[in-house]
């Protein structure tokens, strides 16, 4: 495996692969000294041309922790502000002799097409609307810790799918690991050819958050993803809360030891209430501790190359 583009670039037995590097970094982190040495002398750079705050410091942390030299490009303070194009940033920054690339763009695609013009590794860090695959592994990592396996498990995702990357990732991953998943949104936020897409992925669908709830086995709430939208998906915030928020009423919906998944950033009182955010029952701190060892298992899969066990 050179490059992490989509989950589907994954076989079953690759991402179990990479559920055993994570739990193996992952007792890292409760180390007094957080260092391994496995991609010294490799040098990863983060570049994201759409804001972030726990996928790039998990990268950055990710790599420093496995010793690898990483430096951080932005949209805002790179060329790109002054005119430069993708390739040209990319090609420049790869012509320093870079080992990976982290590339987060607004643009659906852009991973792929990044990967077809340099010799660096690329991991996708989230493409417009299309994928964010190290997200996806993180969160089935999650509820798998939480939940012993996902076989048979039921998954109900809610919230804004039409604009959400880490939907259509987690789709792949789950229903991959033998989930069973239903998403629910309200119509204007369900992707158009989602029928067809459900058939052949074999996920549900629905519009109604009340009559899949007491049914789940895990919910994972998403984003309402204001600056992707163009037009009025709903009439009010209130109205959206009221009709697909996790609000204090429908988190007695669940059972108390239902695990409650975000991807963060969260919009507290809009898709998810506080009451359920800072539940017990709620993972969305997990997520992000998982995040950091699921990344540094892709980093090492990716660049610490053969004589040290690596997939690349
Ligand atoms: C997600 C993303 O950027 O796609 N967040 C993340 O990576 N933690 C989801 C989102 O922004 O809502």
């Amino acid at each position: 495996m050179k490059h992490l583009l989509s989950v589907d670039d994954l076989t079953t037995d690759q991402v179990l692969e990479l559920f055993e590097t994570a739990a193996d970094m992952h007792d890292v982190q409760s180390r007094e000294v957080k260092k391994l040495p496995a991609l010294r002398g490799r040098t990863v750079v983060n570049m994201f041309f759409e804001d972030s705050t726990r996928t790039r410091s998990s990268f950055e942390i990710a790599g420093k922790w496995l010793s690898a030299d990483v430096i951080n490009v932005s949209a805002k303070g790179s060329s790109t502000s002054k005119g430069e194009s993708l390739r040209d940033t990319v090609l420049t920054v790869c012509a320093m002799g870079v080992d990976g690339l982290v590339l987060r763009h607004p643009a659906s695609g852009a991973a792929l097409q990044v990967s077809q013009w340099v010799d660096a590794s690329v991991v996708n860090a989230g493409d417009g609307t299309h994928e964010h695959p190290t997200q996806a592994l993180l969160d089935a990592y999650t509820l798998q810790r939480r939940l012993g396996s996902l076989e048979g498990r039921h998954v109900v995702i809610v919230g804004d799918l039409t604009h959400s990357r880490v939907f259509r990732s987690n789709i792949q991953c789950l229903t991959r690991l033998g989930a069973q998943v239903t998403v629910v949104a309200p119509p204007t936020l369900m992707p158009s050819g989602i029928g067809a897409w459900s058939a052949s992925a074999g996920f549900e669908t629905s519009y109604d958050v009340d009559a899949v709830l007491p049914h789940a086995d895990a919910v994972m709430m998403l984003r309402v993803q204001r600056e992707r939208m163009t037009g009025a998906f709903f009439p009010t915030a209130r109205e959206y809360t009221v009709g697909y928020g996790l609000t204090r009423d429908r988190l007695a919906l669940l059972g108390p030891d239902v695990p409650i998944c975000h991807p963060g950033p969260m919009n507290r009182g809009l898709e998810i209430a506080a009451d359920a955010a800072d539940a017990a029952q709620s993972l969305v701190l997990e997520q992000v501790s998982s995040g950091l060892a699921i990344r540094m298992a892709v980093l090492y899969h990716l660049l610490a190359g053969e004589s040290q066990g690596g997939m690349a």
